[in-house]
């Protein structure tokens, strides 16, 4: 958990002693991976790993901002056209200035901000930065926006300022998240419903590879640009309305990545279906056997995993593990694990010390809490 106390501390040495605290925390994604984009359903849950932020208006026109996990201090004119040039100051402006375009007054703020979601891990600690910043503004400068505009808040910040062309699922589960509950989202229109998330006699578990190939969000945004391809010439807004007739009949029109790529996201949205009638049955087995599926078609088609990636979802596999599965954008980062309790042990020894062999890399464990959305914090 993150210390709240140190973030207030240093607030206290940079600014005066009396901020506001706001929360918003990383993901998890059950199933229905890279189906946002393309107006599917996609069924994450909020984390407890969170980015907090103490946070003050100042009275000008000035950002001034503190960095705690990077140690880096910044600032911004809140009326700069362009805004600062590192990458992780630009989530905050970027924040800023879609706030003002939505009509919130912003003004000035000093800021103190840091967080225990692990970077480049696909949980998502880009949203939580985002959501954070987007909730606190809002409720201090008065901006009475809804949580979902603030996750298209987050997501329009990724967008316009970092390049990353995402869908809506990370912003919205920060901005949504309830304990104990994964949330059905349906992309296309934004109506989600809340499933309690019960798995008694099993758990999941992350299992952080401690990798990360992607350098920009090049590689994702291609992989956008071929579902939007197919769609457009099966005539369809998005892959959600293209059936798999409609795919074969294209097939020959289609570039054989392109044809695998959306034939993954049609296969994903039947897998997400299959996973919500198995959660009303609570058939846990039939849940991991879809997530295996999903993780084989986003090795081979979607081809946004990786070898750490896929030894760590073959240890999982030859562990007995019920289900395993890249989790999140891809090209390293987690794995998702549904284990049965009594296998929990095992699995987890056993993955480290493969992983150490194999890779020379330690991985990182990470049981889920399924926690709150974006919050205020009160003393
Ligand atoms: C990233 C994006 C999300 C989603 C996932 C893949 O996390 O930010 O919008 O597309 O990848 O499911």
């Amino acid at each position: 958990m993150i210390k709240i106390t140190s973030l207030k501390e240093e607030f206290c040495n940079r600014f005066g002693c009396d901020g506001f605290v706001y929360a918003a925390p990383g993901r998890i994604n059950l199933i229905g991976e890279h189906t946002d984009y393309n107006g599917g359903f996609v069924l994450p849950g909020a984390v407890e790993q969170s980015i907090v932020a103490v946070i003050k208006p100042n009275g000008s026109k000035r950002v001034n901002a503190y960095a705690c996990d990077m140690q880096m201090q910044y600032g911004f004119d809140i009326d700069d056209p362009t805004g600062p040039e590192p990458v992780h100051a630009r989530y905050v402006y970027g924040v800023v200035r879609e706030m003002m375009s939505a009509g919130v007054k912003v003004e000035g703020f000093d800021v103190v901000y840091g967080g225990d979601v692990p970077l480049g891990a696909g949980m998502s600690s880009s949203a939580a930065l985002e959501c954070c910043f987007a909730m606190a503004m809002n409720e201090i400068f008065k901006g009475g926006l809804d949580r979902m505009t603030l996750a298209r808040i987050g997501q329009a910040t990724e967008h316009k300022y970092i390049g990353v062309k995402c869908g809506i699922m990370d912003q919205f589960a920060s901005m949504h998240g309830r304990r104990g509950a994964l949330m059905r989202l349906d992309c296309r229109n934004g109506e989600f419903e809340y499933f309690p998330w019960k798995p008694v006699g099993y758990r999941l578990v992350l299992v952080n590879s401690c990798v990360k190939h992607e350098l920009v969000g090049s590689p994702y945004n291609e992989r956008r640009e071929s579902c939007e391809r197919v769609a457009e010439l099966a005539g369809v807004e998005t892959l959600r309305d293209c059936t798999w007739e409609q795919l074969d009949a294209l097939k020959l029109r289609l570039s054989e990545t392109d044809y695998r790529r959306a034939r993954y996201v049609l296969g994903e949205a039947d897998r997400v279906r299959n996973v919500c009638d198995a959660m009303q049955c609570g058939d846990f087995e039939a849940i991991g056997e879809q997530m295996y599926l999903t993780h084989e078609g986003l090795s081979k088609d979607y081809e946004v995993s990786c070898d750490e990636i896929d030894f760590l979802v073959e240890v999982a596999r030859q562990c007995g593990v019920t289900g395993s599965r890249i989790m999140g954008g891809g090209f390293g980062g987690c794995t998702v694990n549904l284990v049965k309790d009594e296998m929990y042990d095992n699995f987890v020894s056993t993955a480290v010390q493969a992983y150490k062999t194999r890779f020379g890399i330690d991985c990182t464990i990470i049981p889920v809490v399924i926690g709150d959305g974006a919050r205020r914090i009160l003393d």
